[in-house]
């Protein structure tokens, strides 16, 4: 029997991150997350995976000043960007700004320099794009700033306060890698066929839009304000199921208790949300809890990161339309860090199919 969506298929070998399902752990490195959520800045988690060791005070310096060398967008990109028409979604205009970055630097380019550079343009191809999109003036970056203040800064043109810096360090540090998730799988495969950095992140990121990947925290969103009242909870979460829909942020691939980045991010949420807010997302996610452990006993679903993403995200300001965006403008650190370890060590990743369709027809049959 072939295993459908290749669960529990090992493809490969990694040092960047270990995720045990069972005991809802995750590691970069030998560092647990909750570890690096607390004590770390983005950059600094960013060198981890990079280099496979943690920074020296000086080296997390220099990697931010590089990083902040990089921000700024070639011309010809942020054209690319101006044509798109106003609807286009964020996620299809990072998908063409990283494919435009890539036509602009052809050649062999999977290496740690365009690494850095290509996850400090991520974030500015966003904001470059929202500022567009909106009919405003670009805001250029600023090589005084953080990686997540300066992705604030040229989304809203002003500095993020403490609380702002704070939950959108937290969220960068916790999504920067998860294992071979979709995304990363993409990129690793697409790397293995010799192919470079810009088309592989490309790939990345058309697998990371989707719902059952990285597209769900907008739809928890929409799930909270359709809910509206934590009394709503109860009886639209059972009309949902009734109707076979799948509630947002809840269920994982891997993990079979609750997703350790989700702890931490609901802790960050009622800090800094807007009480009656975070009541209505607890409330519904225990409601959510029970009734699907209730409805689905053996499946053992439980809270993933999408949900309070949405939350740490919405407090912070974020549009929601952004947040997906915003989970690439961290996952191309892990996404990098798994191609430059597929190109280090490479062979084509293709695996085989069962052939189940009909076989000796004739085209020319009477
Ligand atoms: N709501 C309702 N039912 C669910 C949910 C959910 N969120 N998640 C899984 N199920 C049910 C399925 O309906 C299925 O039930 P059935 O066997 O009775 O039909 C069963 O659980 C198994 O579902 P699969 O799709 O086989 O599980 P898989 O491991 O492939 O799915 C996934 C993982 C895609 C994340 C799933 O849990 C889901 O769709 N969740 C909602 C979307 C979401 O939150 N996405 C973000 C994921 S986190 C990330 O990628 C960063």
């Amino acid at each position: 029997m072939p295993a459908k969506g290749l669960q529990n298929i090992v493809v490969g070998e990694t040092r960047h991150s270990l995720v045990e399902g069972e005991k809802g752990q995750l590691v970069f490195q030998g560092y647990e997350i909750q570890d690096l959520a607390q004590h770390a800045a983005f950059e600094e988690v960013a060198y981890l995976l990079w280099y496979g060791q943690k920074p020296s005070a000086e080296q997390g310096h220099a990697l931010r000043a590089e990083m902040a060398q990089h921000r700024s967008l070639p011309s010809g990109v942020i054209n690319v960007l101006r044509a798109l028409p106003e609807f286009t979604e964020p996620m299809d205009a990072l998908r063409t700004g990283v494919s435009a970055l890539g036509a602009v630097n052809p050649g062999t380019n999977i290496d740690l320099a365009h690494a850095v550079s290509l996850t400090a343009q991520v974030a500015s191809l966003i904001a470059v794009f929202h500022r567009l999109r909106h009919g405003l003036e670009i805001i250029p970056p600023r090589e005084d700033l953080d990686h997540g203040s300066n992705y604030l800064y040229m989304i809203t043109g002003s500095e993020p306060t403490a609380a702002q810096r704070a939950m959108m360090n937290v969220y960068l540090v916790l999504l920067a890698d998860h294992g071979m998730n979709a995304s990363t799988f993409t990129a690793r495969v697409i790397a293995s066929t010799g192919s470079d950095l810009y088309s592989a992140v490309t790939g990345a990121i058309g697998a990371l839009k989707g719902p059952l990947h990285g597209g769900a925290p907008r739809k928890v969103l929409d799930m909270l304000d359709a809910i509206g009242t934590a009394e709503n909870a109860e009886t639209w979460i059972r009309d949902a199921l009734a109707r076979k829909e799948r509630l947002m942020g809840f269920g994982h691939r891997v993990y079979k208790t609750t997703d350790p980045r989700a702890e931490i991010l609901r802790e960050t949420a009622r800090t800094y949300s807007e009480p009656a807010f975070f009541r209505l997302a607890q409330t519904v996610e225990e409601r959510a809890l029970e009734i699907l452990h209730e409805k689905k006993p053996d499946q053992r679903l439980y809270t993933n990161v999408e949900f309070f993403s949405a939350a740490v995200m919405h407090a912070v300001g974020l549009p929601r339309d952004l947040f997906t965006a915003t989970f690439a403008a961290s996952r191309t650190a892990g996404w990098t860090a798994h191609i430059l370890e597929q190109a280090a060590d490479n062979r084509l990743i293709r695996p085989d199919v069962d052939y189940v369709g009909p076989t000796g027809l004739k085209w020319n049959a009477a």
